[in-house]
């Protein structure tokens, strides 16, 4: 498993517990000297576990030692990264070094399998580029298995996939890769054998499609305002309907992390470079870039001008049960703050570190409490169970101003509003205190 970030470490180590020998290779040498002393560098739920048993049985090691592992894999999977760069297209430089390592290092027939998420036609580019580069006669067959694994439940969502893709065009490479995921053959998962090409767009399509139920129900949340409709009912209605189904139609500050904004993003340009421009997708887009300025501006209907104004935030990760900060709504948000001047105080129970990376000039605290000082407003911007239960008037009693921005909706409005808060949230009206 080349890469050993949230997808090489957790597919690597789930692999391992499903009986097959895995060498997860890394070229960051801290990461893997952590893994060796039997730390774990991302947070992740039920990872420790994992990975701790798979050592033990010794089915799974950690290695910066590329060559060693090339050669001594019938399987290679490549899983580094692949980031946006700024026109929207994904940086394959990653996947390209790892392709031109492995050609070097190939001795024998090996399949190599694309687990990075990729735009379509990259697959097929590395099969040429490994071609070129091997030593003569040497073999292998290329296939793409794009990972759907959710940050945050990641090890079970790999352990119990809704489906596996498999893109392949050789009987004997469909062959082994029957075998590396057995188990799931057993547990009778779906899984899709079909070309390269399909296997890497239905990846960018999922994502794509995903983002869309988000986007709209945000864009539907944006009409309850005006109307005067309440947007959880709207989405519980419409999810009751078994061809349109409940999950991501929760209206809030949209979607971040280090996915679904990119593989978007990759799949316009992708299209865009072919010919075609994507109307919905391009929309999707647009509309999530929005909702950061749209909480910011709940928070000047309250507060009036920002300058000055301290303001706090809870939660940094993209989303509860993780560490990862990538392209968080919580850095548009604190972005948009200080362009306003205003003072940022920010807690996170598991991502604080991480969030160090951004250099934004806020105030870290220890808990919701502590950020809630002085504070003239406070916004909730990740989920996190620590943040359901909050001491609403321990809370007052802290704050200059009782405003509380719920960019998650996850409370009823009622509950804040009776302790004195002014409330704000998505698609939900704004609820007054009875006199
Ligand atoms: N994170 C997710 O939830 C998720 C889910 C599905 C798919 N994906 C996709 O999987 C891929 C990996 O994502 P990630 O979140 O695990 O990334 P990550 O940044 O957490 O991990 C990538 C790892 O690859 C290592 N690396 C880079 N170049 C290397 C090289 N030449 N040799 C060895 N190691 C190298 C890096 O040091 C890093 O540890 C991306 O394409 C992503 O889009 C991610």
């Amino acid at each position: 498993m080349i890469g050993t970030g949230y997808v090489g470490l957790v597919s690597g180590s789930c692999l391992a517990d499903f009986g097959n020998a895995v060498a997860c290779v890394d070229i960051n040498e801290e990461t893997i000297a952590t893994l060796k002393k039997g730390g774990i560098p991302i947070y992740e739920p039920g990872l420790k576990e994992m990975v701790t048993r798979n050592v033990q049985s010794g089915r799974l090691t950690f290695t910066t030692d590329v060559e060693d592992a090339v050669k001594n894999s019938e399987v290679v999977f490549i899983a580094v990264g692949t980031p946006s760069r700024p026109d929207g297209s994904s940086d394959l430089s990653y996947v390209f070094d790892v392709a031109e390592t492995i050609a070097k290092h190939l001795n024998g027939y090996k399949v190599i399998v694309q687990k990075s998420t990729v735009p379509v036609g990259t697959t097929r580019e590395v099969a040429v580029l490994i071609s070129e580069k091997a030593p003569e006669d040497t073999d292998f067959d290329i296939v793409a298995n794009p990972e759907f694994l959710r940050e945050g439940s990641a090890v079970e969502d790999f352990l119990r996939p809704n489906r596996v893709i498999i893109g392949v065009e050789s009987t004997r490479a469909e062959e082994i890769m029957k075998k590396v995921y057995r188990p799931l053959y057993l547990l009778e998962t779906p899984v899709v054998i079909t070309t390269l090409e399909t296997a890497e767009l239905t990846k960018h399509a999922s994502n794509a499609f995903l983002a869309t139920k988000i986007s709209f129900i945000n864009e539907i949340a944006a009409i309850s305002e005006l109307v005067g409709a309440n947007i959880d009912d709207v989405a519980k209605g419409m999810g009751l309907d078994g061809r349109i189904g409940s999950k991501f139609l929760h209206a809030g500050v949209g979607f971040g992390g280090s996915c679904l904004p990119k593989d978007i993003a990759s799949l316009h340009h992708l299209s865009v470079s072919k010919g075609y421009e994507p109307r919905v997708i391009r929309a999707i887009l647009e509309l999530n870039r929005e909702q950061a300025s749209r909480a910011v501006a709940k928070l000047k209907d309250e507060l009036g001008s920002l300058g000055g104004k301290t303001i706090g935030v809870l939660g940094l990760s993209f989303k509860p049960n993780t560490d990862d900060v990538r392209e968080a709504p919580s850095i548009r948000i604190i972005e948009a703050l200080l362009a306003e001047k205003a003072n940022v105080r920010v807690f996170d129970p598991v991502a604080m570190e991480n969030f160090k990376q951004t250099d934004l000039n806020v105030v870290r605290c220890k808990n919701p409490y502590d950020t809630a000082e002085g504070c003239h407003g406070l916004m909730l911007v990740t989920e996190w169970n620590e943040f359901r239960q909050l001491d609403i008037p321990r809370l007052k009693e802290l704050m200059k101003e009782p405003v509380f921005v719920d960019c998650r909706n996850v409370y009823r409005p009622e509950r804040w509003v009776e302790h004195g808060f002014r409330y704000r949230s998505f698609g939900r009206g704004i609820v007054k205190r009875s006199s």
